[in-house]
């Protein structure tokens, strides 16, 4: 299996279990507890039908979108993810290239493998700085200054993490930063040699936003261990409330998923929010959000930018989530995997592919501007 063979999410989720070891595969591709979320986060696109007009003249479709005061040439963005180095040699720096190419925004996260600096001077189109709340305040002030200072477009704080998933796939394996592996994981390791190779022949592991404020020499963290001694579980909605102030500029919440919580983000500033459950990998049992998406629209939407992400693998889940009011979608594992079977050819491809759908879909739609998309075209079973 190739590249060229990749259509499609599967496609591109195959090519990754084949080509990377097993434990990072199943760090990308787990959720928490039984994973229910995770399921649920694409089935519910399935509860929902499109409904298409015809003859309305669609030669040309216009798909860009302006959001958080970004204009974006098609209505879906890479969402902040960690590690991506891991995942391949190229890390980011891949996943930045590609979104440039194709005019969307690309998300840096706390837990990334290439600078946001860096990242901010090579690839000219709109980034997103996503932010962890850590205990120390000092990091927190640093990291908000090094965004501004980098020229970050968008500040996201995710809080949807306030202590660590439990994502069982990584105990089983022993997936931490750096290896610590059981044999099992070892022998995965020694199965995938191209990866292993690319891994040690390239610029090593390095969490550069992170780097000054967190000594990893000593021993091995593990991302719920990162989340649970680091991440600060008393933050509350003043002390948000402050850094929306001290950032002034466009600042989204992630993790959002009740209309009383939209609200309050919209009067403490926010200019948007992003409905998500984390991939499924945070609280298991939790709703999809796009089941949610209506009526925190309802409630905020023309207020404040709404935006989701969770189970996106098609063009019309994107349409679907556009129709309800969603001003753009983020995709993770979409591209993720992308990356992982083959750095920044991969993320091209699937973003290419993700574009064409969405195109092709709008002509089907017989919608040639986003605006078109309503409620009116879908029915809910
Ligand atoms: C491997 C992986 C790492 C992630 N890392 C982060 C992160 O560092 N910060 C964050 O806010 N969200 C992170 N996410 C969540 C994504 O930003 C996004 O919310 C989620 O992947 C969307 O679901 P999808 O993968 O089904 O598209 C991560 C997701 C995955 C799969």
């Amino acid at each position: 299996m190739r590249l060229r063979d990749c259509f499609n999410f599967h496609d591109f989720r195959e090519l990754a279990r084949r080509r990377v070891p097993g434990p990072i595969f199943n760090y990308i591709d787990g959720g928490a507890d039984d994973e229910v979320t995770l399921r649920r986060n694409t089935a519910g696109f399935e509860q929902c039908d499109l409904v298409p007009s015809i003859l309305r003249g669609v030669e040309t479709v216009d798909i860009s979108v302006s959001v958080m005061g970004q204009k974006l040439a098609m209505p879906f963005y890479c969402s902040p993810t960690a590690l991506q180095r891991l995942f391949h040699h190229q890390g980011e720096r891949a996943v930045a290239a590609a979104a440039a190419k194709f005019g969307t925004m690309f998300g840096v996260s706390s837990l990334g493998t290439v600078s946001m600096e860096e990242l901010r001077k090579k690839y000219e189109t709109p980034q997103v700085y996503q932010f962890y709340f850590h205990k120390d305040r000092g990091l927190n002030r640093d990291m908000l200054q090094r965004a501004k200072q980098a020229g970050v477009d968008v500040m996201m704080l995710t809080v949807d993490s306030i202590t660590g998933g439990n994502r069982e796939r990584d105990l089983r394996t022993g997936f931490a930063i750096p290896f610590k592996l059981t044999p099992g994981g070892m022998l995965q390791f020694a199965i995938k040699p191209m990866w292993a190779i690319n891994y040690v022949t390239h610029e090593s592991f390095k969490l550069p936003q992170l780097d000054e404020h967190v000594d990893m020499s000593g021993g091995v963290m593990s991302i719920g261990r990162y989340f649970t001694e680091m991440l600060d579980p008393s933050m509350k909605w003043d002390d948000v409330a402050e850094m929306v102030r001290a950032w002034n500029g466009q600042f989204c919440l992630k993790g959002i998923m009740s209309v009383s919580d939209a609200k309050r983000a919209a009067e403490i500033g926010c200019t948007g929010i992003i409905l998500s459950n984390h991939g499924g990998r945070q609280l298991d049992g939790s709703r999809a959000a796009f089941d949610q998406l209506a009526e925190i629209v309802d409630a905020v939407g023309d207020r404040i930018d709404v935006m989701m992400d969770g189970g996106i693998q098609r063009g019309s889940h994107v349409l679907k989530a556009l129709s309800l009011g969603a001003k753009a979608v983020g995709v993770g594992r979409f591209y993720l995997f992308a990356l992982a079977a083959a750095g920044q050819a991969g993320v091209e491809r699937a973003l290419g592919l993700m574009k064409a759908e969405i195109e092709r879909d709008m002509k089907l739609m017989g919608c040639s501007t986003i605006k078109q998309l309503t409620r009116s075209n879908l029915r809910f079973r």
